[in-house]
């Protein structure tokens, strides 16, 4: 099959390789890269567990050629890494509430309320659930989830 070249910025660095024209991202990332906290759940866009950033909007990796990253930035969960090993206080809140159990949903949890909370610095319970409503989490009933969320937001303010 022919390939072609794609270049984008990923996680703060530039990648550059070949790939099939109709490779999904989540597998360029898991199969590809390595990058495995990005989940593949149902790959139908209905379980959000693919989620990551593209250009800082969250979106279903599952749903999404890779070649539509083409000159542009993506996030996954190993991107919020700090070089001290310290951290994000999303992911410190995560911990602390309880809001991660099987862990399955918890890289495009933490993903979609860093979005949130670069655009919402302050959001009510109300937003929280509204902003996460696209990924399913069968282990924790939420409410652990939007605590950790609020806790983080007081934290970064
Ligand atoms: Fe992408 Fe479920 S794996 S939405
Ligand atoms: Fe298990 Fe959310 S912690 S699916």
């Amino acid at each position: 099959m022919s390939t072609v070249e794609l270049s984008f910025k990923l996680n703060g660095r530039e990648v550059s390789l070949s790939v099939a024209p109709d490779t999904l991202l989540v597998d360029l990332l898991r199969e590809g890269l390595g990058l495995t906290g990005t989940k593949a759940g149902c790959r139908e866009g209905e379980c959000g567990a693919c989620t990551v950033l593209l250009d800082g909007t969250p979106m279903n990796s599952c749903l999404l050629p890779a070649v539509k990253a083409q000159g542009r930035e993506v996030t996954t969960i190993e991107g919020l890494e700090k070089t001290d090993g310290s951290l994000e206080p999303l992911q410190e809140a995560f911990m602390g509430e309880g809001a991660a159990q099987c862990g399955f949903c918890t890289p495009a949890m933490i993903l979609t309320a860093t979005a949130l909370l670069k655009n919402n610095p302050d959001p009510d319970e109300g937003e929280i659930r509204h902003a996460l409503s696209g990924v399913i989490c069968r282990c924790t009933g939420y409410r652990k989830i939007v605590q950790a969320v609020q806790t983080a937001a007081k934290a970064r303010s």
